[in-house]
Order: structure tokens, then sequence, then C-alpha cells
């Protein structure tokens, strides 16, 4: 943020939303973040665990959505501290505040994916969020980082179906 200094020059601030504010956004991130953790273990899952014909599909889309998801999850947890907060970082709280759940034990090709557009719903849910949150506080910095992933998400989830109904 800046304010304008007594000589009019330019200063720059920290982030200066009110608390409450400021709670909203960290509280969604981590909500997020949380989530993302668990979806990123599920992809890792079914790229280790698919079999049958589809295996170089999901294989190697599960392991591109996870390697993005390295990236974000970084993002997003180093923006909380932008704030002054702290991420969310151990698994138990990972899987209190997350709203993903964990796969069963053997899901078939098919359920895989059935399961990673749900989770990309999901995921987008949480965006949706942080962005409103972002948005009612002015966070400009907030708002365009979701953004990003938020349009990445919809493409991949645009992808996932085509290939889910292909037949
Ligand atoms: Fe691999």
């Amino acid at each position: 943020m800046e304010k304008l200094r007594d000589n009019n020059t330019i200063a720059f601030k920290e982030l200066g939303f009110d608390k409450e504010d400021k709670t909203e956004i960290t509280k969604a991130l981590n909500e997020a973040l949380c989530s993302y953790q668990i979806f990123f273990h599920k992809l890792q899952k079914f790229h280790w665990n698919v079999k049958g014909g589809d295996f170089f599909d999901i294989h190697e889309i599960t392991e591109e959505l996870y390697t993005k998801g390295l990236e974000n999850i970084d993002e997003i947890a180093e923006r909380i501290r932008v704030f002054g907060d702290y991420p969310k970082s151990n698994l138990s709280q990972y899987l209190a505040n997350s709203i993903i759940s964990e796969s069963s034990e053997k899901e078939s090709p098919e359920e895989m994916i059935h399961i990673v557009l749900g989770d990309l719903e999901k995921m987008m849910e949480c965006f949706l969020n942080i962005h409103g949150a972002a948005v009612s506080s002015g966070d400009i910095g907030t708002s365009y980082m979701i953004s990003k992933m938020m349009k990445d998400f919809e493409t991949d989830h645009w992808k996932l179906k085509s290939f889910a109904y292909k037949s």
C-alpha cells in the first residue's frame, strides 16, 4: 500500500488491511492450502497406482497437476506470510482443515478421473472464497495471484472433462 509523505512523495507501507479483513483472507488461504495438500497427495497416489489402457494419460496428467501444485502451494503459503500470519504446515492440520477428502484404497481409472474433476471444482470453490475476501478488502495482490490459478484450473477442468467423456 502507498501513502503520501509530507513532501508529497510516495512512501511504502506494509499491507494494511484491518485485522478482520486480514483474518478473513488468510483463513481462506489456509483452507485452500490444506485442501491443496490433500489434493496433491491424492494426485501422486493416482500417478503411482493407475493401471490399464489409460495408464499413460492418467500417469502424465496427474504428474502435471501435482507438479504445478507444488508451486501453487508454495505461493499460497508465502502469501499468508506476507500478511504476517502462518501457513498451516502439519499433516494433521491439513486433514482437519481440508474440504477435499482422502481417497479410498483402490479406484478404477474412470473413478480417478471423476475424483480429480470433483477435487478441481472444490479447489476452485476455495479460490472463489479467497478472491471474494481479497476483493472486498482491496487486496489486489491476492486477487491477482488467485485469478491466475483459477484460470489455469478452469483450463485443466475442461481438458480433463473432455478426456473423461471421450466416448
Ligand atoms: Fe513419476
